[in-house]
């Protein structure tokens, strides 16, 4: 049950769900929208713009040895063509803090935000997205890319085509929501990257990839450069119309970004759950009846994320990072469980020839999970919302405990666990 040599061992997060006062993007617009679709503010998220070298310490004492952070470009360009350096300058203390703890850094240029000005003019659906996203790529590479250990361009690229159809049932329930947000925005909501699933968004995200990959690479040709995509498992009923419709969904959700991610150094996997096709030929995320079921709503399913890097690598033959992963529980327990079957899963993958080169857990800190707030717990570290203390818990330990063994035969005993199933901090001394 050992990994590969140089496996990477990492935890992931994203500007604006931790840092905290991210105003100046679309998603702040969104949330304080009245009525909004969001269950409550980010406001001060988790703090980690001031936080970020106790966070990062924490993730390294642990025994990670990478940290999955993005770049926010609502900071970095506040204004078309307007860059403010201070915000290139503390993503570079983010860089330098991990690589003094041996932590290497792996930076996601877009992950869902847009800062106001884009979105006020169309976002996502507007033409000029793709050179204007370019644009914040060529500087923020020209100040950052040297120094990473891999780079992701845009977080979940396919994941407003998957989000098509659902998102046309959310806006038809809450007129009322779309006519607030629209209002925030100055903008239709399609401009956010949420909404954005479109008969040309995937035209526009894949210029938008290709452009953002070239300026970083031209920025930093050594550095690996990917998307990320989410991935789920796929399965249909073994009738035609749920085989044809899997079929249909796989090539207008997947395909398209798998044929991009060949020219790509790797391509980053996204898993949560499973995602059935019924013989109504109706693609479904409602857990099978009598299935356990996570804090989001999805079917527990840990290996789903092999089945999905086994997917993206007999489609792409590139080389594959597993960029997110992880369940949403008040039961550590559970979350540690679910860690070792999803490892299980990536490791019989690994024996089968699928190329994976690191496994990231999604997340450090239990943090903003966009439109459903703050009640998710993701993370291997505890928030406290008041004091924002960071409580480790013992699956964090347990996923460093893997880490450092690079081995699942690692914190296999459950018993090691027994003394702080709740949650609590387990004492790495470095946890304030
Ligand atoms: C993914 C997002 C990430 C997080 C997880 C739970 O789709 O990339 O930001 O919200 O889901």
């Amino acid at each position: 049950m050992s990994f590969p040599a140089g496996f990477v061992w990492g935890a992931a997060t994203a500007a604006h769900q931790l840092e905290g006062g991210n105003w100046n993007s679309d998603c702040w617009a969104l949330e304080h929208a009245k009525p909004s679709f969001f269950a409550e503010p980010s406001a001060d998220a988790c703090d980690h713009a001031a936080r970020y070298g106790d966070d990062i310490a924490v993730l390294a004492a642990l025994g990670l040895n990478a940290y999955r952070f993005s770049i926010e470009w609502a900071r970095v360009e506040p204004e078309e063509g307007a860059f403010s350096q201070p915000a290139l300058d503390h993503y570079k203390r983010v860089i330098d803090a991990c690589w003094s703890r041996n932590v290497q850094p792996v930076a996601t240029f877009h992950h869902f935000t847009n800062p106001r000005w884009v979105t006020r003019d169309g976002g996502w659906n507007d033409d000029r997205f793709p050179d204007r996203f370019a644009r914040y790529c060529d500087v923020a590479a020209g100040e950052l890319a040297g120094e990473l250990a891999s780079a992701c361009t845009i977080n979940e690229i396919n994941l407003p085509d998957s989000l098509g159809e659902l998102m046309l049932r959310v806006k038809a329930k809450h007129p009322d929501r779309v006519a607030a947000a629209e209002q925030a925005l100055g903008a239709p909501v399609e401009s956010f990257f949420l909404f954005a699933g479109s008969e040309t968004y995937a035209r526009r995200a894949s210029r938008a990839h290709v452009l953002a990959r070239d300026a970083i690479k031209a920025a930093a040709p050594h550095v690996p450069v990917g998307m990320t995509m989410s991935i789920q498992e796929c399965e249909a009923e073994p009738v035609e119309t749920a085989q044809a419709a899997m079929r249909a969904y796989k090539q207008r959700v997947y395909a398209p970004y798998y044929e991009l991610a060949k020219q790509d150094d790797f391509l980053g996997v996204q898993t949560y759950t499973r995602t059935l096709f019924g013989a109504d030929g109706r693609a479904s995320r409602r857990p099978p009846s009598g299935a356990e079921v996570t804090q989001m709503g999805y079917e527990y399913r840990p290996q789903a994320l092999g089945a999905a890097c086994r997917d993206a690598w007999a489609a792409t033959r590139t080389p594959i990072l597993v960029t997110e992963s992880g369940i949403a529980t008040k039961d550590d327990a559970r979350r540690r469980a679910f860690i070792r079957e999803a490892l299980g899963s990536v490791a019989a993958a690994i024996a089968d020839g699928v190329d994976i080169r690191g496994y990231v857990y999604w997340t450090l800190l239990d943090n903003f999970e966009w439109m459903s707030g703050y009640a998710p717990l993701f993370g291997l570290v505890g928030v406290d919302r008041r004091t924002q203390a960071r409580a480790i818990k013992p699956s964090a330990v347990m996923l460093g405990q893997i880490a450092r063994a690079n081995s699942l035969d690692a914190g296999a005993s459950e018993a090691d666990f027994a003394l702080s199933t709740s949650g609590a901090a387990v004492g790495l001394g470095v946890n304030g």
